[in-house]
C-alpha cells in the first residue's frame, strides 16, 4: 500500500493507493490543491477510483465534486451526508475497494451527524472525530458530543492499541499518533465519563470558524455562491423544523402543507423516494422559480432534501423571498425512510 499525507499542513488530506492495480483513492481533498493532488497521482502513475469526505467540512471547500467530474472518480460519503452527486453512500461495517485494498468504514458521528472513521490494515483515518490529543469540536449545527464520545470510546477505542491514528486536523504538528496512545493521554477522553465529556464539549466556548456558511453551504449543496446566494447563519438559525412524523401526520390533516423537494432530479426519482404529492424544485433553480409556489404563499410549505440541511438552506431562502409559512423537514427524505412513512417511486426506474 502506498500511504501518504498530502497537505503537508493543518488540514489533512491523504493518499492510499493499491501499488498492485495502481488504484487510488484520496481522503478529505481541498479544492485548492487540486493541481497537487493531480500531478502526484500522475507521477506515482495512479488512477483515481474514489474521494471519500469522512465529513461535511465546515473549514474548507471539498475537492470531491470536482475531482469526480474531472477524472471521474466516484464520491463516497456517509448516507447523512447532505450533499447532491454522492455516488455511493456508505454506514457503518461497508468496505470501499480501492484496487485489492479494502477500506472499512466505520461509523463515528458526533463532531458532525454524517462523521466516518476509515480502517486500512493498520491505520485509521479518524476524520474530526478523534484528533492527535483532542476531538473535533461538536458545537457546530448537527453536532452531539455524547454521540461521539459513545464513537470514539465504542468503536475506535476497541481496535488494537498499536492501530496508528491519522486525523483530518492537527494544529500542533503531529502527524500520527496510536489508539493506545490517545487512550492514554488524550486530556479530552483519559479518565473522563460520557457526562463529564459533554459537559466539556458543550462549555467550549469557541469562536465559529471564519466564514463558516461560506464554506458549509456550498459543501452541503456542491453549488458556488455565485450559483446561489446563500443565506447566512442567522437566516438559517430561524428556519423552523419539522419531524419526520409530525409532517406526515400534517398531511393527513384537513389543510395538508406543500412538499417542496429541493434535490436532483435523480435523487428525487433515486432509491430515497420522494413524499406523494411532493412538487419538486431543485435548490439552484429555487430563487428563479419561487414565482411557481406564489400560489402557494398562504399555505404551509415543508421544504425537503436528502438529510434536512439543504432543505433548511431553501426554507431560508422562500422566507427571505417573504414567504411566511416555511418549515424544514429534519433529517430530511434518510429519516422519513427510517421512520418507514410513505414513500413514491418513480415506476420506471431500474432495479
Ligand atoms: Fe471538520
Amino acid at each position: 500500500m502506498l500511504f501518504r499525507e498530502l497537505n503537508r499542513g493543518k488540514c489533512k488530506t491523504y493518499l492510499i493507493a493499491c501499488e498492485e492495480t495502481r488504484s487510488a483513492a484520496l481522503v478529505d481533498p481541498l479544492r485548492e490543491r487540486i493541481d497537487r493532488y493531480l500531478a502526484v497521482l500522475a507521477y506515482y502513475g495512479l488512477k483515481l477510483s474514489a474521494v471519500i469526505d469522512t465529513h461535511t467540512h465546515a473549514d474548507h471547500r471539498t475537492a470531491s465534486f470536482d475531482l469526480r467530474e474531472l477524472v471521474g472518480a466516484s464520491a463516497v460519503m456517509h448516507r447523512r451526508a447532505p450533499a447532491p452527486h454522492i455516488d455511493r453512500h456508505v454506514d457503518d461495517g461497508d468496505e470501499v475497494a480501492v484496487g485489492s485494498l479494502a477500506v472499512r468504514v466505520l461509523y463515528t458521528p458526533g463532531h458532525t451527524p454524517d462523521g466516518i472513521s476509515l480502517l486500512v490494515g493498520d491505520r485509521l483515518l479518524s476524520g474530526d472525530t478523534l484528533l492527535i490529543r483532542g476531538t473535533g469540536r461538536s458545537d457546530f449545527a448537527g453536532g452531539d458530543a455524547g454521540a461521539q464520545y459513545d464513537a470514539i470510546t465504542g468503536k475506535l477505542f476497541r481496535l488494537p492499541d498499536a492501530t496508528r491514528v491519522f486525523p483530518a486536523h492537527d494544529y500542533r504538528g503531529n502527524t500520527s499518533s496510536t489508539i493506545g496512545d490517545e487512550k492514554r493521554l488524550n486530556p479530552r477522553l483519559a479518565g473522563r465519563s460520557r457526562e463529564a465529556y459533554i459537559e466539556l464539549m458543550n462549555n467550549l466556548g469557541l469562536p465559529l470558524p471564519d466564514k463558516i456558511q461560506e464554506v458549509l453551504q456550498p459543501n452541503q449543496t456542491a453549488l458556488d455562491d455565485d450559483v446561489l446566494r446563500f443565506p447566512t447563519l442567522a437566516e438559517m438559525n430561524q428556519v423552523r423544523q419539522r419531524s419526520a412524523p409530525e409532517v406526515d401526520a400534517a398531511l393527513r390533516a384537513p389543510s395538508p402543507p406543500l412538499i417542496l423537494d429541493v434535490r436532483e432530479a435523480e435523487e428525487f426519482d433515486g432509491e430515497l423516494g420522494h413524499i406523494p404529492g411532493a412538487v419538486p424544485v431543485p435548490l439552484k433553480e429555487l430563487p428563479a422559480r419561487a414565482g411557481e409556489l406564489e400560489v402557494h404563499r398562504d399555505r404551509t410549505i415543508i421544504v425537503v432534501c436528502r438529510a434536512g440541511v439543504r432543505s433548511a438552506t431553501g426554507a431560508a431562502i422562500l422566507t427571505g423571498l417573504g414567504f411566511e409559512h416555511v418549515a424544514n423537514l429534519k433529517g430530511g427524505m434518510v429519516d422519513w425512510n427510517d421512520q418507514r412513512l410513505a414513500v413514491e417511486r418513480s415506476s420506471h426506474r431500474d432495479g
